[in-house]
């Protein structure tokens, strides 16, 4: 078993365990919640988490509650993202999107669910209490309003705007590069990193990631069908989104992509640890089709 199999299993056993809640007249909401972890993610932010953990010299266990985590953050991050007053996307991982299976209702619920449910996951980490509250911290930054949301709002308020680079990038670092940050700098804290170049090192290669994965996930939009991607294209045209695909064209977009994944990839250098995973998942990551 590779790596990145034997980390994937890891995070899809210990997703479904987290989920089996039982039910007491809210079978409609956890069905929802279960609907949407269960099957079709790629899991890139928990097998990051689990990766910058063995790379930082730690216990993968130690990181799984935090790669669960993140993966319900970045769940119910689309959910919401999914609902007519946001995106309005009927699909989402090969499957009806939350909303039009469950309805609105539930499926805004389901996303608050997932919400909660990480935070409550996050202290189930065998680490240091001191620990879990540096991560609590964490992650409560970057998927809030000065992270993942405050990232949603600009990307709804430029809506039909002139495409800007510095507002992209700020959108683009906000709405998708704070969750990646977050799931990368957890590793490093569930491996008890303090170092501050090696969390600043970590933090580096999110940001060149987290960026280089947005204009990827937009030149997809653009190039994809639904069926390869598991979810609607051409959704950017659609809602009128400024995206660095309209900036810089396709071609430019893949010279950045490119470019981002040799800084992330050079940023590694100031890691102690076998960083040779991660280097290859920069890579991946930027000539996936999916
Ligand atoms: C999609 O994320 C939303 C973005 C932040 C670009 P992913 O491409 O990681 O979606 P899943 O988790 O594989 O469905
Ligand atoms: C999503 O950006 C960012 C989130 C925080 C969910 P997109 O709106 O481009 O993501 P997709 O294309 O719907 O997955
Ligand atoms: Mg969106
Ligand atoms: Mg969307
Ligand atoms: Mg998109």
């Amino acid at each position: 078993m590779t790596e990145m199999q034997a980390a994937l299993e890891k995070i899809e056993r210990a997703l479904r365990a987290y989920l089996e809640i039982p039910a007491e007249g809210q079978e409609a909401v956890l069905e929802a919640m279960r609907y949407s972890v269960q099957n079709g993610g790629k899991r890139v932010r928990p097998v990051l988490t689990l990766a910058f953990c063995r790379a930082a010299g730690g216990q993968e266990e130690a990181a799984v509650p935090f790669a669960c985590a993140v993966e319900m953050i970045h769940t119910y991050s689309l959910i919401h993202d999914d609902l007519p007053c946001m995106d309005n996307d009927d699909w989402r991982r090969g499957k009806p999107s939350c909303h039009k299976r469950f309805g609105e209702d539930t499926a805004l619920l389901a996303g608050d669910g997932l919400l909660t449910l990480a935070f409550r996951t996050l202290t189930d980490a065998p680490i240091a209490p001191e620990e879990i509250c540096r991560a609590v911290a964490l992650l409560s930054d970057c998927a809030g309003v000065r992270g993942m949301i405050g990232g949603q709002v600009l990307d709804l308020a430029s809506e039909s705007g002139v495409p800007d680079r510095a507002l992209l990038e700020k959108i683009d670092r906000l709405k998708t590069g704070a969750l990646i940050e977050a799931a990368c700098v957890l590793g490093c804290i569930a491996a008890g990193v303090r170092d501050a170049a090696v969390l600043e090192a970590a933090r580096s290669y999110a940001h060149s990631v987290g960026l280089a994965f947005q204009i990827v996930d937009d030149i997809l939009d653009v190039t994809s069908t639904r069926e390869e991607l598991g979810k609607p294209v051409g959704s950017d045209d659609k809602n009128e989104k400024i995206t660095f695909v309209r900036l810089l064209g396709l071609d430019g977009c893949k010279t950045l992509v490119l470019d981002l994944t040799e800084r992330a990839q050079a940023a590694l250098s100031a890691f102690p640890g076998d960083t040779s995973f991660l280097r290859d998942f920069a890579a991946e990551l930027a000539a996936r089709r999916k």
